[in-house]
């Protein structure tokens, strides 16, 4: 487990200035957040800090504004939603560093919170400058990080500041830390890993570095057709990268060195159209799949086969829909498996942990996201995670 410091390691702070770099890059809809998870996983981290008698600067970037200002990617369009989540009024702070930011910090009292403008609109923050990341330490005595989710970019929030100013991990970055390493980095065996999504391309880098690590790999979504159609199984008009034929044959090698199953369903859902319900529905052997079938969901056998290989298991990674989860009843697999998992953690046989955008939409789905062991709310990070690289923002903690 990597060492940092964290909250615990703080006393008194009262008329410190504590710089947080949390996730406000929520998704929106007509201005308004529609998702408010990563505040609530991060409101603890401020709360806590504010009740110590700090002064708390939030840090977030939101959207991909290149280094310029934009007025409709202002982090101000967060501002009602965190302090919504909060219970608390939070100071919008137009910069993230000068005068305007000095004169704030006069204005606010220990225990307050204040809101520094969107670090990405300066080029300074992605390109990972230290004169950045200087002007805006100038205005902290500590600096917390609880934003997991940004933790695969070395940018100047992220990565620089942990170096200038003394350095800690946030509750939620540690919750997710210990989380991890419970999952991938000092797991108890056997451990199963479910990686399911449209596409092998997305994920070669994941199953690379899964094969030497879980006794179990359970392919699932689009990415099934794939291994099928490589193993030589007519996937019909199913969702399917061809060209990889030589690179999943190279994974399935790899696995079967490393001593690793690969889970490929032997019975499948199928359609000629997507849509819900579908006349055209109906269950086969993969084997069996029609020239103008698509493959939308791994059948109930496989569904069954799947959940007697995760009673066996001691710890499950999840990334991925087992199916297209989004139109009934292709949502089937996806939710029969979650709720095998969920039991399994219940009753204390399974640590499991899952994350990626499209994962957590599938467990909530399924009704099970608070069962898991640990939902993350990171997309590209956990994925990155998932690679087995390291994350910029974390190496940065622990130095
Ligand atoms: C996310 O939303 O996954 C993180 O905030 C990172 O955002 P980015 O992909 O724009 O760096």
């Amino acid at each position: 487990m990597p060492t940092f410091k964290t909250l615990d390691d703080l006393d008194d702070l009262t008329g410190k200035v504590a710089l947080v770099r949390v996730d406000l890059n929520l998704p929106m809809h007509d201005g308004s957040v529609t998702d408010a998870t990563r505040v609530e996983a991060s409101a603890p981290t401020i709360l806590e800090l504010a009740d110590k008698g700090a002064k708390v600067l939030l840090l977030a970037h939101f959207g991909r504004p290149r280094g310029q200002r934009s007025s409709v990617l202002s982090v101000s369009m967060t501002l009602d939603a965190v302090q919504a989540v909060l219970g608390r009024e939070v100071m919008f702070i137009p910069e993230v560093q000068g005068p305007v930011v000095e004169q704030s910090i006069g204005i606010l009292r220990p225990g307050d919170i204040g809101m520094l403008e969107n670090t990405r609109f300066w080029p300074g923050e992605e390109a990972n400058d230290m004169a950045f990341a200087r002007g805006i330490a100038a205005h902290g005595d500590i600096y917390v990080n609880d934003a997991f989710s940004a933790a695969h970019r070395a940018h100047a929030s992220t990565e620089a500041l942990a170096h200038l100013l003394p350095a800690y991990a946030g509750r939620a970055m540690e919750a997710e830390l210990k989380a991890l390493d419970a999952a991938l980095g000092t797991p108890k065996a056997p451990v199963a890993a479910v990686v399911g999504g449209a596409k092998v391309s997305t994920k070669l880098a994941v199953l690379e570095n899964l094969v030497g690590r879980v006794q179990h790999l359970i392919i699932g979504g689009g990415m099934a057709n794939t291994f099928l159609a490589a193993r030589g199984v007519d996937v019909g008009k199913s969702l399917c990268e061809h060209d990889l034929a030589e690179t999943v044959n190279r994974i399935m090698d790899q696995a079967d060195h490393a001593g690793c199953t690969v889970h490929l369903p032997y019975d499948v859902v199928v359609a000629t159209e997507f849509a819900a319900n579908p006349a055209s529905l109906r269950t086969c052997n993969v084997h069996e799949v029609g020239a103008d079938e698509m493959i939308l969901d791994v059948g109930p056998q496989a569904v069954e086969a799947l959940a007697d290989v995760l009673k066996t298991c001691r710890t499950l990674v999840w990334n991925g829909p087992m199916g297209a989860f989004e139109i009934e009843p292709f949502d089937t697999a996806t939710v029969a498996l979650a709720r095998t998992a969920a039991a399994l953690t219940q009753d204390g046989s399974l640590v499991s942990v899952a994350g990626g955008g499209d994962t957590v939409a599938a467990l909530n789905h399924a009704g099970v996201a608070s069962d898991f062991t640990y939902v993350s709310t990171a997309g590209g990070a956990f994925l990155e995670w998932m690679e087995g690289r390291e994350l910029p923002s974390v190496v940065a903690l622990q130095a």
